[in-house]
């Protein structure tokens, strides 16, 4: 009924865990009626900025780089798309991520992107050595300061 892709790949071969899933809604669209790029995009940027936060401890994390992306399929109103991520790398001061989308209804793959680095900042704004070097699947690496001050601590800490 709904043709895959990619014949050689299987559902459950992604290899990255699937954090968000979202619901296509009418805002979401281009002018062909499908899922607009840039909604995916924003989508994509903010689960890395989650992912790089919780796994390097830090809430000043930026965006460095995202790698070519090619929109292999898309997703119509109303489909249930997910997101999922995986670290590649953990440099110094940067955390680079590959990443899935899925389209849940069609079971086709939207699109692959091998490389998202984001960087570890400090309150100069400079790349800030993280001293990580594997994932963790827990939250133990969660930041205990509020974000915009850097100086709250949050309840329970
Ligand atoms: C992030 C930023 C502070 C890094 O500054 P920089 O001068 O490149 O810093 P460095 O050369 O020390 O590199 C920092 C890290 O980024 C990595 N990096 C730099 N350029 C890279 C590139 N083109 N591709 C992949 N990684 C890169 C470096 O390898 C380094 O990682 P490591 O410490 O793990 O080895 C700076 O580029 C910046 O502020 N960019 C804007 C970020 C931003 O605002 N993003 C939001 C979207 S507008």
């Amino acid at each position: 009924m709904n043709a895959r892709n990619d014949e050689e790949w299987h559902w459950s071969e992604d290899g990255v865990n699937f954090h968000t899933r979202k619901w296509v809604r009418p805002e979401d669209l281009n002018a062909n009626g499908t899922l607009f790029g840039g909604s995916l995009l924003r989508w994509i940027d903010e689960e890395a900025a989650i992912y790089a936060i919780l796994q390097l401890g830090n809430s000043r994390v930026v965006t460095k780089l995202i790698s070519e992306i090619e929109f292999k399929a898309s997703a119509l109103q109303g489909d249930l798309i997910e997101m999922g991520l995986t670290a590649t790398k953990f440099g110094r001061t940067s955390l680079t991520m590959r990443a899935v989308v899925r389209n849940m209804i069609t079971r086709q793959r939207i699109l692959t992107i091998d490389r998202i680095v984001f960087v570890s900042l400090d309150e100069q704004g400079k790349p800030k050595p993280h001293g990580f070097s594997d994932i963790t699947y827990d939250r133990d690496r969660m930041p205990h300061e509020h974000p915009a001050t850097g100086s709250i601590a949050l309840p329970g800490n």
